[in-house]
């Protein structure tokens, strides 16, 4: 049950954006003690969330990572996407096709020995792990396995030798079911970002997410409207991508959370995918990029209240 929160202003106002726009000072969260005893080099953790598939959740995990270690901080992602781990790709990591069963094993139920605890592979001055790092590329993991999911994913998180960061970022698969759900319950997390496109499925469907997460306590850290628009490379008109009010917004939301930031659609950041060197490395001077850099001095400021990493 809900009860309790607000009924929002539509969730894509410009005045609603201003007015959280405004709020970003007085957001700074302090971070409990506990609950996070196996990742204790680590500043934050942050997922990256939406109920809708589809919608750019990697692709802001990506471009998200590579924006704050622009800012200088150190950054880990864990592609924690059991259905679809698409990090690897997007950072241009490729694996073998398949790979023999028994190098993908791991034990269930147990801590590694540190001798065998996962190395994140660097990457773009990132480190990440997958859980696709498990498998090859052409091979699905545990298919229909959703308990097991969840389990895998706090064991990467804890087994992995992260080292000393300032964030990890969780890419999440669509939905509101494991893993999300063991992550939420078993792991503090200082925060989500839901991403969601302007149709009114994306917008349902992410309301569902966020609802999760605000009855789990996690901190709404904002919402990033993906393709958003497109601007005509020819004439420069600039399209809004769906809506469906008449003033072009969806009819529902049920949201309230600040809008982190709008992205354009914009055929280079497919090109990105394909390359492996996400949008905010290969076209740093694109309006892309810079909203992505907006929206980690956004979050850095919501998470670290501006300074540095507290000792
Ligand atoms: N702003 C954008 N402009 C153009 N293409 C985009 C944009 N954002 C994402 N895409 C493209 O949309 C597709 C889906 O993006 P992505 O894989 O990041 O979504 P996802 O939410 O992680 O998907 P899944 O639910 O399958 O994990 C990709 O091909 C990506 O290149
Ligand atoms: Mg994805």
């Amino acid at each position: 049950m809900n009860t309790g929160h607000r009924v929002a202003e539509p969730l894509l106002e410009p005045s609603h954006l201003a007015h959280q726009e405004g709020e970003r000072m007085d957001q700074h969260i302090p971070v409990e003690a506990g609950s996070r005893d196996g990742v204790a080099g680590i500043g934050r953790i942050v997922a990256v969330a939406s109920g809708k598939g589809g919608v750019g959740k990697s692709t802001v995990t990506v471009n998200l990572a590579l924006a704050l270690a622009g800012m200088g901080r150190t950054v880990a992602i864990l592609d924690g996407d059991i259905y679809g781990p698409d990090v690897p790709i997007l950072l241009g990591v490729r694996r073998r096709a398949d790979v023999d069963e028994r190098d993908a094993l791991m034990p269930i139920g147990g801590g590694l020995a540190a001798a065998q605890r996962h190395q994140p592979l660097e990457r773009h001055g990132l480190g990440v792990f997958s859980l696709a790092f498990l498998v090859g590329e052409n091979q699905h993991l545990l298919p229909g396995n959703a308990a097991l999911s969840g389990m895998l994913i706090r064991q990467i998180l804890f087994d992995t030798d992260w080292g000393e960061r300032d964030y990890l970022l969780i890419d999440l698969p669509p939905g509101t079911g494991e893993p999300q759900a063991s992550l939420t319950s078993q792991i503090q997390l200082d925060g989500v970002v839901l991403v969601v496109t302007p149709q009114s499925t994306a917008v349902l469907d992410t309301t569902r997410s966020y609802q999760m997460f605000r009855e789990a306590k996690t901190k709404i850290l904002g919402l990033v409207e993906n393709m958003s628009y497109f601007v005509c490379p020819h004439c420069g008109e600039r399209l809004d991508m769906g809506g469906d009010n008449e003033d072009g917004r969806p009819a529902l939301p049920t949201i309230t959370a600040p809008v982190l930031g709008r992205l354009p659609f914009d055929p280079a950041v497919s090109r990105s995918t394909n390359s492996g060197r996400p949008v905010v490395l290969s076209e740093p001077s694109s309006v892309v990029a810079a909203v992505f850099r907006d929206i980690a001095e956004t979050v850095d400021q919501t998470l670290y209240g501006g300074g540095g990493r507290p000792g």
